[in-house]
């Protein structure tokens, strides 16, 4: 069997350091392993739309920044095939096909959905294509045949779902679609990186983001705010590390060389812990050392993302190539589709013939 990759995001705003230890560096570690043999990079627009519908300039303005912002992080378009999702009706096709093979108390039974119609304040007035997102979502893996989806956590049931789809499209027409399945992060924290706030989750909603074009002036300015152990008030006093948001970071980005270059009086991340959890250790030297980490992460996307600024027709050429490639790849699973479902009537040479014999008298 092939190995297809394929993730994407909703362009609804820039991405932010969730998005890249959530799913960026696990999309360009897979990208330069090349144990694939095709890989799918969709900017998700009409996902986007599904909870944005009045406001199509916001998803309009994203989707460049989208792009701009996975050429700066690695994603190596001869390698990846990055395409916006609107412009491949295929998905949309499917999407309508797959929309029978599930029912609205299975859609609303899934927690990502449940969670975000809380947070949107739908309650009863749901709009049906917001509840069917994940339906699409199954469209947009089926159709390139992806049997590998690198993302967060909270698209597991995302996942879960698109392989119910497979298996009940399966059975009723045929073995046809393949059945994906999920790749997380290595670490726990990177699978759900928190907001600076501590809160469970980076979002842009919530408003506690680092984003990857971030000046350096605004990433110390975030990381001085952030949330630690609301204990630790003097310098002497003995810390906490867990549930301390400075830590959670310093677990995700830190390496021992940061130490060497950055705070030369530890050996590493656990030598420093123990020395917070005794106490001795001010908020401030923490937040400084992860300010001059995340700096050294950010500076070369941020710089990437703005030469590209300035190139904008060249991103443009890449999403058109690239959507290109796409569509031809979903048309060709949407016929195979419409074939198994038996709908290909003006494709299927048999049809005619079998429509003859089954009325001429
Ligand atoms: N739901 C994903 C998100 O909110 C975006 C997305 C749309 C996606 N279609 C996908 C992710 C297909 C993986 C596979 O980030």
């Amino acid at each position: 069997m092939k190995n297809i990759i394929l993730t994407g995001d909703r362009p609804t705003g820039k991405l932010h350091l969730g998005h890249l230890v959530g799913s960026l560096m696990n999309r360009v570690k897979l990208q330069n392993e090349a144990n694939y043999d095709e890989m799918y990079l969709m900017i998700a627009d009409a996902q986007a739309l599904t909870d944005n519908f009045e406001n199509p300039e916001k998803v309009r303005d994203n989707v460049m920044e989208v792009a701009m912002f996975y050429l700066a992080c690695g994603i190596d378009p001869s390698k990846v095939t990055i395409f916006i999702q609107s412009e491949v009706p295929a998905l949309t096709e499917l999407t309508f096909y797959y929309m029978n093979l599930v029912t609205v108390a299975r859609l609303m039974r899934n927690p990502t959905v449940k969670s975000e119609i809380k947070l949107r304040g739908f309650d009863e007035s749901i709009p049906s294509g917001f509840l069917n997102y994940p339906v699409s979502q199954t469209a947009d893996i089926t159709a390139f045949k992806a049997n590998i989806v690198p993302v967060g956590d909270d698209q597991l049931p995302m996942i879960e779902q698109a392989r119910e789809i497979v298996h009940s499209f399966n059975r009723i027409y045929g073995e046809t679609l393949v059945e994906p399945n999920p790749v997380l992060p290595d670490s726990a924290y990177a699978k759900r990186l928190p907001g600076l706030d501590g809160k469970s989750k980076m979002s842009k909603s919530l408003g506690n983001c680092i984003y990857l074009d971030d000046s350096d002036e605004e990433i110390k300015r975030k990381v001085m705010s952030m949330y630690t152990d609301p204990n630790h008030l003097r310098v002497e006093d003995p810390g906490q590390v867990e549930d301390n948001a400075v830590f959670i970071y310093l677990d995700v980005f830190c390496r021992d060389e940061h130490f060497k270059k950055y705070l030369p009086d530890y050996e590493n991340l656990d030598d420093l812990k123990s020395h917070y959890q005794k106490g001795g250790v001010g908020d401030v030297t923490i937040k400084k050392f992860l300010t001059n980490i995340l700096i050294e992460l950010i500076t070369p996307i941020r710089e990437k993302k703005q030469e590209l600024m300035q190139n904008i027709s060249y991103v443009y050429d890449v999403l058109k190539k690239g959507t290109a490639k796409a569509k031809e790849k979903a048309n060709d699973t949407l016929s195979e589709v419409r074939k198994h479902m038996g709908i290909n009537y003006l494709e299927d040479p048999n049809f005619l013939k079998e429509m003859q014999d089954k009325f001429r008298k």
